[in-house]
């Protein structure tokens, strides 16, 4: 089944042009690496599929609907999570609380109003349980801005999965985490690919996507300029030119 549609996507701001015509298609259950040049556009594209941006031209078709130009809440709703670039969890409540609310907007406010409800219990119990999987069973009470950057990133994606995405836009989730964490990070993609989510990740290491997709595809001047193994990217002389080409510096 077609995961995600994307034709001939443009998004300019003012004069500037930054997306030039994107066109790929994602097959559900697949995991695919997005590289680029800084500036490529890669976080723009992030930001049309999820709704942040609404692009000048072309269309994004998800699980058969047409959300070019839908609110960014309703297409989370439909499964869309975006993991950003910038940390985004709730600093201020507990780890804990952060897997809780996401699990409760999943549900009627009437499950959840009364705090020794039921449903309350079982939210706790599931949460403990995302915590778990990632290691951070034991700061489940802390305050989620005591986390170290690599674990809030856990947490992060967890958030995403316990509120219910299907597919996960991972904008570079290993962005200034330590290497021991990033193997973490690496894990929960893992663990997200058995669970059969769909997944695009956009990240600098070509040799961290490597461990686990078998296709990437290389933005560059916002267009789509390779889209293949990570075996026949790495050997192209087009990343070469992308990275290297022009007198440019090499990216990341
Ligand atoms: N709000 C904005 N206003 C003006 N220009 C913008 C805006 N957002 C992005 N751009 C420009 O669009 C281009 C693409 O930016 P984008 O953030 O999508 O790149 P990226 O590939 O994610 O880069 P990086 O690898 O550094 O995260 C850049 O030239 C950037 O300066
Ligand atoms: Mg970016």
């Amino acid at each position: 089944m077609t995961m995600l549609q994307v034709s001939d996507l443009t998004f300019k701001i003012g004069s500037t042009q930054i997306l030039n015509g994107v066109d790929f298609t994602i097959e559900a259950g697949e995991t695919v690496g997005i590289i680029g040049p800084n500036g490529s556009g890669k976080t723009t594209l992030f930001n049309c599929l999820s709704g942040f941006h609404i692009p000048s031209g072309g269309a994004i078709v998800y699980q058969d609907k047409s959300i070019t130009k839908m609110k960014p809440y309703r297409r989370a709703e439909l499964g869309i999570g975006r993991v950003f670039q910038n940390f985004a969890v709730f600093k201020e409540m507990t780890v804990s609380e952060n897997i809780v609310t996401a699990l409760e907007s999943r549900m009627s406010p009437w499950k959840t109003f009364f705090p020794w409800s039921k449903q309350n219990k079982i939210n706790k119990q599931k949460a403990l349980e995302y915590l778990k999987e990632v290691g951070l069973e034991e700061k489940a009470e802390d305050k989620a801005g005591s986390l170290s950057g690599g674990q809030m990133r856990l947490l992060e994606i967890i958030r995403t999965l316990a509120f219910g995405a299907e597919l996960f836009l991972l904008d570079e989730p290993t962005a200034g985490v330590s290497p021991k964490m990033k193997e973490d990070v690496a894990n929960l993609i893992k663990l997200l690919m058995k669970e059969g989510k769909t997944i695009i990740v956009i990240e600098h290491d070509i040799n961290f996507i490597h461990k686990f997709c078998k296709r990437i595809i290389v933005l560059d001047v916002g267009r789509v300029v390779l889209d293949d193994t990570p075996e026949n990217i790495r050997t192209s002389p087009v990343l070469q030119e992308v990275y290297f080409g022009n007198g440019k510096a090499a990216n990341g």
